[in-house]
Order: C-alpha cells, then structure tokens, then sequence
C-alpha cells in the first residue's frame, strides 16, 4: 500500500487542471474549467474541473474523481501506477510499494521500462553508425526530424549487441521485455538483428516493444516484440502518444496499417494518425480512440485484404459507438498506401481523400447488401438475417435506431417488426445525461456544516467534536452525514490539506462525499467572505447541536408516552416535551 501521507502530499503538489490539460484543453468558465467530456460523446462541454477543490466532474456522464482518478480513468492506467505517473510529474519519488501486481517488473524487480528505454536509446546510438540503415530512411523519404521525433533507431547485425547496452547479457530482464531470445542449449541471442527499429510508447510516454523493418528486401519484413507484461498489442496503438496533440486539435484521429504510414503522414503534416500493431483493430483500441477524438477514419488499402482488415474493425467497433462521434472507412486507389499516396499528392489531397470517407452505417449496410441478391424475397431475409447480430450491439441510441429504420426500408418491412424479430426494446438514449436529481436533498444542518467544512477546511477549530457524541439515535440525524462530519474534523485537524476526494476512496463515506463535492462546485458560499463563512457555520452547527440535543427529549417522551398513571411532575414533564424547543437560531 502506498502510504495515505504521501497521496496526499502528492494531491497538494500537482494541480488537476494541469494533469488534465496534458490530455484535454480546458476553457475557463467562471470559478471552474470546462472542456467536453473525454469519456462520454456530447457537444456542448459538461465536463468540469474545479482548481480549488482540484477534482473534475462531468454533469453528462457522472465521471468524477480527483487528479489520480483522472489519470486512472483517462490512460487505463491502475492507481498505483497513476500514483506513479503523477509524483514523476512532480519530481517525487514513490515510497516502495509491496504486494502490487508485478506489472513492469520482473522478479529481480528490474524495471522492464527501464530495460527497454536504455535499449532504445542504443538503436538510435547505432543509427547514427549505420550508413546502410540511414541511406534506406532517406530513401523512404524520412528526414532527420522525423526520425527524431518517432525514436527511430537500428539493430546491428550480429548476435548479442545488447550486450553492449547490458553488461549482464543474462538478466532474465533482457528476455522478459521480448529483445533477447533464449535459445535451445542455453544460447542466447538478440531478437532484432539488422533492421530499422520503431519504438512503440504507450500512452504515458512508456516505451513497451519495438517494431523492427528489414532493411529493403527481406522476411519476414516486420518483426515486432512480443506481447510481454508491459505490452499488449490489442490496446496499444502505435503514434499515439507522438499524436496525442495533433489528434486533440484535429479532433479526428485516422487509424493506419503500418508504421511508416504514420511516420510518413505526420511528416506530411497529419499528425493525428495512429496504426494497429500488426493486429486486428480490437475494441479496446476503439474505445481508447473514441476518448481522444469525435471521429476515426480507418484508412485501409483498397485490396481485398484491406476490405477485410476494416470489416473486423467495424465487427470490433460496434459495441463502443456513441452518438455524437463519428466512425468512417476510407479505402485507398489499388496498389497506394497512405505512405506512397501522401507522398505523390500530398497533405492536401490526403486529407481531401478523408472527406470521402464512408460512414460506419453506410459501409455496413452496402457490404451487407452487396453480398445478397436484394431482388429477391430470399435475400432480404439472409441481409436481416446477417444484420442482426451486428445491429444488435450498437449501443448509440439514435444511430442504432437509423440504422434499424433503413435496414427495415431495404428489406421491405416495418422498423417495429425488425425490431420485434431483433428484440429491440426502445430504451432511453444510453450515454444520454442521467436524470438530474429532480429535487436536491434536503440539507440538515449536519449537511451543511459538512458543506462549509469541505470548502474551507479550517472551519475545523470553531467546533467540538465532542458536540457529535450524543447524535446517535437522534431524531432529524443522518448517521451517515454525522459520520462524515466527524471524519472531516478527525482529518481536518491532521491537516487541512488534505484531499477528502481521496482519502475517502473506497470507503463506505465515498459515495456521499462525491454528491457533496458536485453540489459545491457551483454554490455561491465559495465566493463568500471569510466572515460570512464563520457566521453560517456557527449557525448551522448551534442547529445541528439541537438537533442532537433533542435526542434524550425525544427518548423522554416516547417513555412517558408509554408509561400509565403518570405522576403530576411526569405530567408537567410530558406536556413540555410536546411543546416544540425554541432559540433564536433555528429558522
Ligand atoms: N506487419 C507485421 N508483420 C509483417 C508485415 C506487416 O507486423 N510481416 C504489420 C506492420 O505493423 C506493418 C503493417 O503490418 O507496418 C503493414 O504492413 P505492410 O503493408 O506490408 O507494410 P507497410 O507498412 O507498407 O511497410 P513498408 O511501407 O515499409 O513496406
Ligand atoms: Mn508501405
């Protein structure tokens, strides 16, 4: 376990809106920053990120959390290594954490990252030795710059250079991260030898496997790592990490078969293009996709292949359409990569090319009818037969339902029967907004000392805590925001910088406090004057402690209620206990 201390050291260190400028640009709207929601499709920005009580929160989609959630949920990461991610942006190291998964390291606890970051930094050294390798980029067209900027290196002929880079050439780390292979009787040897290498960096700047090109003619003609616990090929995405801002401006992402078409687009000038890794487009990649831009074009070759190649995208794609983001298909002229196109046409054209490109539900729909006779009664059964189980999976209400109204028209019948055979139930828009609270909750005086105390913690040293003793049982009392009260002054007075968001992740309090924090962003007590803040607060806790107080009176009464033949000063007593308390402060 990493030590709640040093979360909270870390929370006070980094400001969320930088964390999440990194990945999302924020506009500023009054006391927060706003952007459109990374995690659900929509228009009109519902995501907010407040700088005081440094958490975000999208009123769309209900994402909410602190910078370390934000990490977590944007990159996929887990918290320890969102944690990580964090404290190296500010220069801070991790206490030594036991008992996590052994993600990144091996037994030895080698830091596999490590291992690879060293070996790639060799391949670059060597490029610079290898006239051979050199004149082959010049002659793919690549400049320096380029180079540069994608790590692009060279493995040496030969059997162990690495053991240049490792003095222990037998470190179980070497075959672990994929670049030694251990032979039969022992032997061991480099995995990449002779070839053009591309690092392949995750999505937090990691680098997790290479992709190596033979130099000119030769087999196999890539060789990539392979998978290890670092790298996954079904959720890495080679340039997307080079991409990330050049995707968030264009708003659009383009997904490419190979590495140099990414190399050679961004050259070009398009940034915002990513490629598989030798793999299908799997639904993992989509999804990471979608959180970084409103529209995909997968851009394939024209060849059968390539048809192939974006019908398993589009299969693996369903599930994660979201009305208000767009997916299409682009299919280059026979014989063109995006590599040899843009570098015959240029940007331009290329990027005119994409303008053509199909949408989603065109692409289906005509590659579904096109493999059935539609003349026919026989084949407009087979096309409905063979939409259903890709219809079925989108998830995006409105497409969905598009989608549905047209298959019906081609087929010749009533999008209700379609859906009766589909077992379609209309269903509210998923993704939509959920239904704001329709009246907010009452706000007991314990409610809004917790309130008050969450927007300025220092609130603490008015109040007793003792004042808390007797709450349980009373009437009018929320044990749960009693509860929390008394946790916010135990921890207030620990340290009033603390991070509430976190501190109480996971425990049974998280859920209140989390609908407490939502409720502040937009209140007006953040704008108020220090006195007046003391004031209300004093306020409500003289209420919330007579709120407690009339715990006994109520316990009183229930037995004098019960109780027969009361005595005359039990009868004086009862009837005072019926009488409502009063003091100037409740209202
Ligand atoms: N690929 C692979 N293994 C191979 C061939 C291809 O992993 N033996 C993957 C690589 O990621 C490659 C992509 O498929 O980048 C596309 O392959 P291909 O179209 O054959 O190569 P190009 O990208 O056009 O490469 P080049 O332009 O260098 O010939
Ligand atoms: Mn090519």
């Amino acid at each position: 376990m990493i030590p709640q201390s040093f979360i909270q050291d870390l929370l006070n260190r980094v400001d969320i809106v930088g964390v999440v400028e990194r990945y999302v640009p924020l506009k500023r709207a009054g006391a927060n920053y706003v952007a459109c929601c990374p995690f659900h499709g929509e228009k009109t920005p519902s995501f907010t990120v407040s700088q005081t009580k440094q958490f975000y929160h999208c009123f769309g989609c209900g994402a909410h959390g602190t910078a370390i959630g934000f990490v977590m949920e944007y990159t996929g990461a887990g918290f320890v290594d969102a944690v990580k991610d964090l404290a190296q942006s500010v220069g801070m190291q991790v206490p030594e954490v036991k008992s996590e998964r052994p993600r990144g390291k091996t037994e030895e606890g080698d830091d596999l990252y490590a291992v690879l970051l060293k070996t790639a930094q060799y391949y670059r050294q060597q490029l610079k030795n290898a006239p051979h390798a050199i004149a082959y980029l010049q002659h793919r067209g690549l400049s320096g710059d380029i180079a540069k900027q994608f790590g692009i290196g060279y493995a040496p002929d030969g059997w162990q250079n690495l053991q240049a880079a490792f003095p222990d050439y037998n470190a179980k780390a070497l075959v672990a991260a994929g670049l030694v292979i251990q032979g039969e009787e022992g032997k061991r040897y480099d995995r990449f030898r002779d070839r053009i290498m591309f690092p392949i960096v995750d999505q937090r700047g990691h680098i997790v496997g290479f992709g190596g090109r033979v130099i000119d003619q030769g087999e196999p003609k890539y060789l990539n790592s392979p998978e290890t616990a670092l790298f996954e090929k079904g959720r890495e995405l080679y340039g997307l990490y080079q991409g990330r801002r050049a995707i968030r401006d264009a708003g659009r992402v383009i997904v490419v078969e190979g590495y140099l078409d990414v190399v050679a687009l961004a050259q070009s000038g398009i940034g915002y293009t990513v490629a598989t890794l030798g793999t299908a487009t799997t639904p993992a990649h989509v999804q990471k996709l979608l959180r970084q831009a409103e529209e995909i074009v997968f851009c394939f070759d024209g060849d059968d292949a390539g048809r192939r190649a974006a019908w398993r995208a589009l299969e693996n794609s369903l599930e994660q359409l979201v009305d208000g983001k767009q997916l299409s298909f682009l299919f280059l002229p026979q014989g063109e990569d995006p590599d040899t196109y843009v570098r015959k046409l240029g940007k331009d054209a290329f990027e005119k090319l994409l303008g053509d490109a199909q949408p989603l539900s065109q692409f289906m729909l005509r590659e579904l009818s096109s493999r059935v006779d539609l003349n026919t009664y026989e084949g407009r059964a087979r096309l409905l037969q063979d939409a259903k189980p890709l219809v079925t999976q989108i998830k995006a209400h409105f497409l969905s339902r598009m989608i549905r109204q047209n298959l019906a028209q081609i087929a010749g019948i009533t999008v209700q029967d379609l859906d009766r055979e589909y077992g379609v139930r209309e269903s509210k828009p998923a993704h939509a907004a959920p239904p704001r609270t329709a009246s907010a909750p009452v706000r007991t005086p314990a409610r809004k000392a917790v309130e008050l105390l969450m927007l300025r913690p220092d609130l603490y040293r008015l109040v007793d805590r003792n004042d808390l003793l007797a709450a349980r049982g009373a009437p009018k009392i929320k044990p749960e925001e009693i509860a929390l009260l008394d946790a916010l002054l135990e921890v207030f007075a620990e340290s009033t910088t603390t991070k509430i968001g976190e501190y109480f992740r996971d425990s049974d309090l998280e859920k209140l406090v989390r609908e407490i924090e939502v409720t502040l962003l937009n209140r007006p007590e953040a704008s108020f004057q220090e006195d007046e803040l003391k004031e209300q607060f004093l306020h409500d806790w003289e209420n919330l402690k007579l709120a407690i107080g009339e715990g006994p009176r109520v316990m009183r009464r229930k037995i004098l209620q019960e109780k027969q033949n009361l005595s005359p000063e039990e009868q004086s007593e009862y009837k005072a206990l019926l009488q409502p308390q009063r003091t100037g402060l409740v209202k």
